[in-house]
């Protein structure tokens, strides 16, 4: 529901704010084109339309901007559409992330596929997600994008237990996950490892959510399907992740993103690093103030 970021997403679609100057969801179907995932499907619920407005094709808005001569525009309007083949499907009740996921299950079929949460933006710069498709590929089962949260942080994601797993390539740390559980208090959490916004699935998890009962929060649970996977001995690996990754539903995450995006963009960057330079050496110390 977009509860940390009302009253704006009283009627957008929290998924859909801006980080500079493109939806946080567009990041997200970047990255999968990126890695070579160009059928995209969208699980949405009510009041989510501005999202398949979003992903739809404007000839209006495009005529105009062809008949101004304004090309950058017009090229970043169709690359919003273009980036990839994008399909919706609605979830109806909100009834669990397990749930959600299994309203893929007839688009899906009988192959391995991805799924990326819409609040985890992984810098493009990290191929965090090419990197797992490569570990499923060559392992086969399920692989699970894990990062340190710290244990003081670890109740607000599925927890893991791993072994060290196979020897990987020169990306980042492959592991073995023998345990999960979604958000455990703290004192009963396996590791500091937290589950983060991608997942590459066997179809095999299809079947096991349509047995899940609802879980942590009385809502179907991928983590306890995926618990369920291991404990039947399916192959299921850890990509320890190093990268960069954002919080966009979490407000301060989401300006240290548009910040950092922004600063590092050809076009904004070198004016906004020159503000804040000057910005930030005119700032009071808070740390001096509050001792
Ligand atoms: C979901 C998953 C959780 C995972 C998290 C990552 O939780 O259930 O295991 O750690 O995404 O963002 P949610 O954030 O939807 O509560």
């Amino acid at each position: 529901m977009g509860t940390r970021f009302l009253p704006a997403t009283k009627s957008v679609p929290k998924e859909l704010l801006p980080v500079v100057d493109r939806p946080a969801l567009q990041y997200i179907v970047e990255e999968a084109a990126r890695a070579g995932l160009g059928e995209v499907l969208m699980v949405t619920g009510r009041n989510k339309g501005a999202i398949e407005d979003f992903f739809d094709r404007t000839p209006e808005l495009e005529a105009a901007l062809e008949n101004k001569g304004d090309a950058d525009r017009l090229a970043a309007v169709q690359a919003s559409t273009d980036v990839a083949q994008v399909h919706f499907v609605r979830q109806g009740e909100a009834r669990g992330l397990g749930h959600a996921v299994l309203q893929a299950a007839a688009f899906v079929g009988d192959e391995p596929f991805a799924v990326l949460l819409g609040d985890d933006l992984i810098d493009a710069r990290d191929h965090l997600l090419e990197q797992m498709l490569a570990v499923q590929a060559r392992h086969g089962g399920s692989v699970i994008a894990l990062l340190d949260v710290g244990r003081e942080n670890i109740d607000k994601y599925g927890a893991v237990a791993v072994e060290p797993g196979p020897p990987g390539g020169d990306g980042d740390e492959v592991v073995r996950v023998t345990g999960l559980v979604e958000k455990p208090p703290v004192d009963e959490a396996p590791s500091s490892l937290a589950i983060i916004g991608r997942y590459v699935l066997s179809p095999a998890v299809f079947e096991v959510l349509r047995e899940t009962p609802p879980g942590r929060g009385g809502e179907i649970q991928l983590t306890d399907a995926l618990a369920t996977l291991a404990g039947r001995g399916e192959p299921l690996h850890g990509v320890v992740f190093n990268g960069r990754r954002y919080d966009t539903g979490d407000r301060l995450d989401y300006l240290k993103a548009v910040v950092r995006l922004a600063s590092e963009r050809d076009d904004l960057g070198p004016p906004l690093r020159a503000w804040l330079r000057e910005f930030t050496a005119a700032l009071p110390d808070d740390s001096a103030s509050s001792s």
